[in-house]
């Protein structure tokens, strides 16, 4: 890896203060002929009164995460079904090799995951590197895969 000005710049946006407006969530993807993954089930009916990605901060303890599921669907069971609720439950199961794969493409080619959550940065921190970390690797990262990113390098 080699040396690069841009630490410079993180320094000028974490003094600045020049932080993206918190967490918002990306659509999820259009409709598609096959059954919907538990990940799109979630992207869906859990971004309907806040943004999907309220949930990063938890999904890593599957007793918070199974008991707020339950609490948000008891806010509106007419919108969150059963299967619908089974199937969220159930991507708390897929969500690490989710984690993985964003990770990977998106910063994994310049640094390693476990140096990074060394550094023990704060999620309003991790939210202003990603932001300019983020197209470093030349690809494209969507708000949910950024806000997961943040929710996976923050001490829960
Ligand atoms: C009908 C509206 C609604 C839907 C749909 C909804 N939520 Fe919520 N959610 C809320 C409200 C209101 C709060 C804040 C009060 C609370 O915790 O009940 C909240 C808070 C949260 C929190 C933060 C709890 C805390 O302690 O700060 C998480 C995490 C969360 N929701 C996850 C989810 C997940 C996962 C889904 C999909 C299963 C979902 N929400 C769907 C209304 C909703
Ligand atoms: C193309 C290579 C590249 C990619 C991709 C990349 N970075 Fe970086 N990153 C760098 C370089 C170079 C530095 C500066 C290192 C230095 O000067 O110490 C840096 C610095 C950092 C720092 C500061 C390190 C410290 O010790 O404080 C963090 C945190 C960071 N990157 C996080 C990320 C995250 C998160 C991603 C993915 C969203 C990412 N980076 C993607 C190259 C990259």
């Amino acid at each position: 890896m080699k040396r690069h000005p841009v630490t410079a710049f993180i320094g000028l946006v974490l003094v600045t203060g020049l932080l993206l407006p918190a967490c918002a969530t990306a659509p999820p993807p259009g409709a598609a002929a096959r059954p919907a993954t538990p990940r799109e089930v979630f992207l869906n009916k859990c971004s309907k009164c806040h943004p999907a990605g309220k949930a990063y901060a938890i999904i890593h303890r599957r007793d918070l995460w199974d008991a707020q599921v339950a609490v948000c669907t008891s806010h509106d069971p007419s919108w969150i079904k059963d299967a619908d609720m089974k199937a969220i439950i159930a991507y708390y199961e897929d969500h690490p090799q989710v984690l993985a794969r964003v990770f990977n493409r998106s910063c994994g080619d310049c640094h390693q995951w476990a140096k990074l959550r060394e550094l023990h940065k704060s999620g309003t921190q991790w939210e202003s590197i990603i932001s300019f970390m983020g197209g470093m690797s030349g690809t494209m990262m969507s708000r949910d895969e950024a806000e997961l990113l943040c929710g996976g390098l923050t001490d829960p």
